[in-house]
């Protein structure tokens, strides 16, 4: 019997409406497969939290988390407090000392009908973003001089180590290899004269070592534009914090919206838990009505499953989030249904009983 400890940070706004239902999930799986158990402690970390403390997640929440085996995280931020210490006291900061410096990113249509091209099916769209997690654009090094002076100036610095740069890429390398798919880098090396021209530098140097990858390099504009014009020509695409960020919206509008992205945060050595998340943030204009899509969040426990090595599962949830989209009985609103959040989540645990 194999039992996983998960750390639960439900958040905020409909944050805590998702990971209900992929906690409802998990315990379900509990109650199919002896060979697994899951335990859970909840950690009530977030913005309500911080207008009571002062702080988005205790002092010494990172050595709380430690011994977990997965963090489960729904979403952060809300209006009253700034986004920016919102995201950076808890999301980005448990990334970064947890070294998460893979974000797993799938764009996959799971159903031709959720996509807004008329001509794409879904084996036209079906590759992996794997995004740089710890460092780059979201270093936080800057300065603000001159405070709300004439001459003020703002400084935001990107921050592109060799071994940041390189073990991602490389990580990129093993997967394209390991999938015999083609890798893709995104940079933007005209502008970007330092940072994106050492990363395309680094792709180049890297892949010397993996001569049987294909490989392309685009600039984040043009990438931007064939994500949309013709997403079938990626398959493995490995870019930096910020772009992957924004290409990954992308991603997630060519493919059934935010209610359907999901992204894992990964250190592969795993060295520290490693943290499962839908994309999408607290959605403060729905929280609390209970419509929200839970299926980003649950997407992310199939992301957690093969975390475990416990691919079937990860499989199966997949295969039954398919099902849910093409029998269209328990959509949520977002995918034009007219389920609940819970709704959705019941039908779902139905679903995973017959795969
Ligand atoms: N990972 C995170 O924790 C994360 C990510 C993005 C934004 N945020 C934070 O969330 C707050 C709101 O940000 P935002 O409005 O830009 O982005 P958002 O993702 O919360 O919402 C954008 C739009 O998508 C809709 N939406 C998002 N998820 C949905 C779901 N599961 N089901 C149905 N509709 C869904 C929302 O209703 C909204 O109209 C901000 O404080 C922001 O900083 C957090």
């Amino acid at each position: 019997m194999k039992n996983f400890n998960i750390a639960l940070i439900p958040g905020d706004g409909i944050g805590v409406e998702v990971i209900n239902e992929g906690v409802k999930v998990l315990k379900f799986i509990e109650k199919l497969d002896d060979n697994l158990s899951f335990s859970f402690e909840t950690f009530p970390w977030g913005c309500e939290y911080y207008l009571e403390t002062g702080k988005m997640m205790d002092e010494d929440g990172i050595d709380k988390l430690k011994g977990f085996d997965a963090v489960y995280l729904g979403a952060v931020g809300y209006p009253g407090v700034p986004d920016h210490i919102s995201l950076r006291d808890l999301l980005i900061r448990i990334r970064r000392e947890f070294d998460l410096y893979v974000n797993l990113r799938p764009i996959t249509l799971l159903n031709e009908e959720l996509t807004p091209f008329k001509d794409k099916r879904e084996e036209d769209i079906d590759f992996l973003v794997i995004r740089e997690n710890s460092e780059g654009e979201y270093s936080g090094a800057g300065e603000w001089l001159y405070r709300g002076k004439p001459e003020e100036v703002v400084l935001q610095t990107g921050v592109f180590s060799r071994k940041g740069t390189e073990r991602i890429i490389r990580y990129a390398y093993e997967e394209a290899r390991k999938q015999a798919k083609t890798l893709t880098s995104v940079s933007k090396g005209n502008a970007l004269n330092y940072s994106m021209v050492f990363w395309d530098e680094v792709f180049e140097e890297v892949g010397k070592e993996y001569p049987d990858v294909k490989t392309y390099s685009y600039l984040v504009d043009a990438a931007s534009l064939y994500f949309v014009s013709d997403p079938g020509r990626f398959e493995i695409v490995v870019t930096s914090n910020l772009f992957g960020d924004i290409l990954t919206d992308i991603g997630a509008g060519i493919t059934g919206g935010l209610g359907l992205a999901t992204g894992a945060n990964i250190n592969p050595e795993k060295k520290y838990p490693s943290m499962f998340e839908p994309v999408h943030g607290s959605a403060p204009d729905i929280a609390g009505e209970g419509i929200a899509n839970p299926l980003a969040a649950i997407w992310s426990i199939s992301q957690m499953m093969d975390y475990f090595e416990e691919e079937e599962w990860g499989e199966k949830i997949l295969e039954s989030i398919i099902a849910i989209l093409k029998n269209k009985e328990f959509l949520p609103r977002d995918l034009g249904g007219s389920a609940s959040t819970s709704e959705v989540g019941d039908y779902f645990v139905e679903l995973l009983e017959i795969k």
